[in-house]
């Protein structure tokens, strides 16, 4: 995929949006330090993107003219299932003084278009329904959607992506086996 759309915003400085590439990866990493501090390796969500390969091209940055990244959206392959796919969102992050104008959920709106025109039935994350529910994103049981660890259960969310996907993949959330590698 090929997208780099300029923002100008009078209200922000300028950022451009577009897929992640292997030298944004320094500055993701530091964007999700400030946001979320170390602690976010202790989460459930972290054992789904542990040993995981990156949807590289459905992922997306947003950059500020010098090159920072200020905002970013990653998007894994999840096993659901047996045979279920998804794609697993996460995390969302936007710095602080680009916040307030909904900039992480505009990005989160574009990498769900990805996906879909990617072929991905279905969408999962752990996070917000208030937030997330503003792009459509459900709550779904977490003794139907099984993760390794800990989920509160008003924050696993999906989103249908094709032909009410929700209603036909159902399982535990896993790493998918070709992403693990070798032991
Ligand atoms: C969550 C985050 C990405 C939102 O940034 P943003 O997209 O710029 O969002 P905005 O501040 O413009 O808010 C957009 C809307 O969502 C609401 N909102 C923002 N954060 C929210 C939250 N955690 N829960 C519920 N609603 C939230 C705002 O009130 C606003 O609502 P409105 O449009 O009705 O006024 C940003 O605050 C952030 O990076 N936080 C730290 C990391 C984090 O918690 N990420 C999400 C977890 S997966």
């Amino acid at each position: 995929m090929s997208l780099s759309l300029r923002v100008i915003d009078p209200n922000f400085p300028s950022y451009t949006i577009t897929a992640e590439k292997n030298d944004h990866a320094s500055g993701i990493e530091a964007l999700y330090d400030r946001c979320f501090g170390y602690g976010r390796f202790a989460k459930t969500a972290e054992r789904l993107r542990e040993g995981n390969v990156l949807l590289k091209k459905l992922s997306l940055v947003a950059i500020d003219s010098e090159g920072l990244v200020i905002a970013a959206v990653r998007l894994w392959p999840l096993q659901v299932g047996e045979t279920g796919q998804a794609v697993f969102v996460g995390p969302v992050a936007v710095d602080d003084q680009y916040r307030g104008s909904g900039l992480g959920l505009q990005m989160t709106n574009q990498c769900m278009e990805l996906a879909k025109q990617d072929g991905w039935p279905l969408a999962i994350l752990i996070g917000d329904a208030g937030y997330f529910s503003k792009i459509g994103f459900k709550r779904i049981s977490t003794d139907q959607y099984s993760a390794p660890g800990y989920v509160p259960p008003q924050r696993l969310l999906a989103l249908d992506l094709k032909d009410h996907a929700l209603s036909k993949i159902e399982g535990p959330l896993s790493v998918p086996r070709a992403a693990k590698p070798e032991e």
